[in-house]
């Protein structure tokens, strides 16, 4: 009935053999569905309200990530958006239906909160079925239900062990399977990996990728570490103190940041200071406050004598032994290896840091901490924001 053909086409991907085809398409929900979140607003009593005038969308079948610094309201957003809290104001939608009118549970929302908690009481099948219950599914089915989801999540013979007995990487795709058992149209995750180290939230990523992508279900994942939500999402959604900054793809909203907040919160940014000493048409001459000029080429909105900050990323700015054409004399702080990276932390004559990587084998001789060295900043691709702004 609620076997998908999209689906079916896409489950080679997935894995072999047509059991674990139809297994998916029984899992999938009956068709994705685009969510909408316009001028969400709420305030929990506070001064400045916790979420302020957001907007934001995620296409049908796409996942998009929350992002953004602790406090800045991203489970405000997904609470409002299950129905768990009441918004001030805001309309969210799911293709059609307005969910704004409906309760938390007419929803069909699928959730894995930030701290995931399963029913420690209850077995894996038990944790999976809950939601089955509630919606008063017959058992046969929800037996089957479980199974299928238990071999989704790669548990298969895990299902009469208790949480505890589960390692928290295990833990997590069962709330994840929990999150799926009443085959919800859009699937919400609050910090899913928050509690993992490092290599199992990797491996979590890609199997909840491998999931999502077979499973074709709207996917918001709220996270406040960008590579998680680099290598997750086909769309960030930047969350700065309530407001949102930038909505854009993540290779955009790395090149392109709209705000300091976003070119310094995604990726590394050095700042410059320095002050607008002409600009005239796509060029603009900044003084640093180092004394060295920086000729920029950027449509640049700066009237001369605006105090701006230059930001550079640590790939663009190059070491060299001697002084050059407009090299900026600087000290070595550090040198740190990293993969097949060096990462170089330097000083300028003013005190300003900036950062720079070199790939370890293209290193020259070596610089070691204390030298006096000269920087090269690849400035067609520095940016340029007014001084008082970002944080
Ligand atoms: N139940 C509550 N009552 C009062 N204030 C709250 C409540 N929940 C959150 N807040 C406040 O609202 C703001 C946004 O909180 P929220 O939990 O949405 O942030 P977050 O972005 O999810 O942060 P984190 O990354 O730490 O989880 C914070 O200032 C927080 O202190
Ligand atoms: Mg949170």
């Amino acid at each position: 009935m609620d076997t998908n053909p999209a689906l079916a086409r896409s489950t080679p991907e997935f894995g072999p053999g047509t059991a674990t085809a139809a297994r998916i398409a029984s899992a999938a929900p009956m068709s994705a569905r685009a969510l909408s979140v316009r001028a969400l607003t709420h305030s929990y009593g506070g001064t400045a309200p916790a979420v302020d005038d957001v907007s934001f969308d995620v296409p049908a079948g796409e996942i998009a990530a929350l992002l953004g610094p602790s406090g800045c309201g991203k489970s405000t957003v997904l609470r409002a958006i299950a129905g768990l809290i009441r918004p001030n104001r805001g309309i969210i939608s799911l293709g059609t239906t307005n969910l704004t009118v409906l309760s938390a549970r007419a929803r069909g929302i699928g959730m894995v909160f930030q701290n995931y908690a399963l029913f420690p009481h209850l077995t894996v099948a038990e944790n999976i079925a809950y939601p089955l219950a509630c919606q008063r599914v017959p058992r046969p089915e929800r037996r089957a239900r479980v199974a299928e989801l238990l071999a989704l999540i790669r548990l298969d013979g895990f299902g009469s062990r208790l949480p505890r007995e589960l390692s928290g990487g295990q833990q997590q795709r069962v709330a994840v399977a929990r999150a799926l058992a009443a085959r919800p149209s859009l699937l919400l995750l609050d910090e899913p990996f928050g509690a993992l180290d490092r290599a199992l939230r990797f491996d979590l990523q890609v199997e909840m990728l491998r999931l999502q992508k077979s499973l074709g279900v709207t996917t918001l994942i709220v996270t406040h570490d960008q590579e998680e939500a680099q290598s997750l999402a086909t769309r960030l959604v930047l969350m700065n103190r309530g407001r949102v900054e930038q909505i854009d793809s993540p290779t955009t909203v790395y090149d392109h940041p709209k705000t300091l907040f976003v070119n310094s919160f995604i990726g590394h940014a050095s700042r410059l200071p320095g002050i607008v000493e002409a600009s005239r048409g796509h060029e603009a001459m900044v003084r640093l406050s180092t004394g060295d000029t920086l000729v920029l080429k950027r449509d640049l909105q700066f009237i001369a004598g605006a105090p701006v900050v230059v930001t550079c990323r640590p790939e663009d700015v190059r070491l060299l032994a001697a002084p050059g054409p407009a090299t900026i004399e600087a000290r070595l702080t550090i040198s740190v290896p990293l993969g097949p990276t060096l990462v170089h932390d330097l000083r300028l004559v003013d005190g300003t840091e900036i950062r720079a990587t070199e790939m370890r084998g293209a290193a020259g001789r070596a610089a070691v901490p204390g030298d006096r060295v000269y920087i090269q900043v690849d400035t067609d691709r520095c940016h340029v924001f007014p001084r008082d702004t970002g944080n």
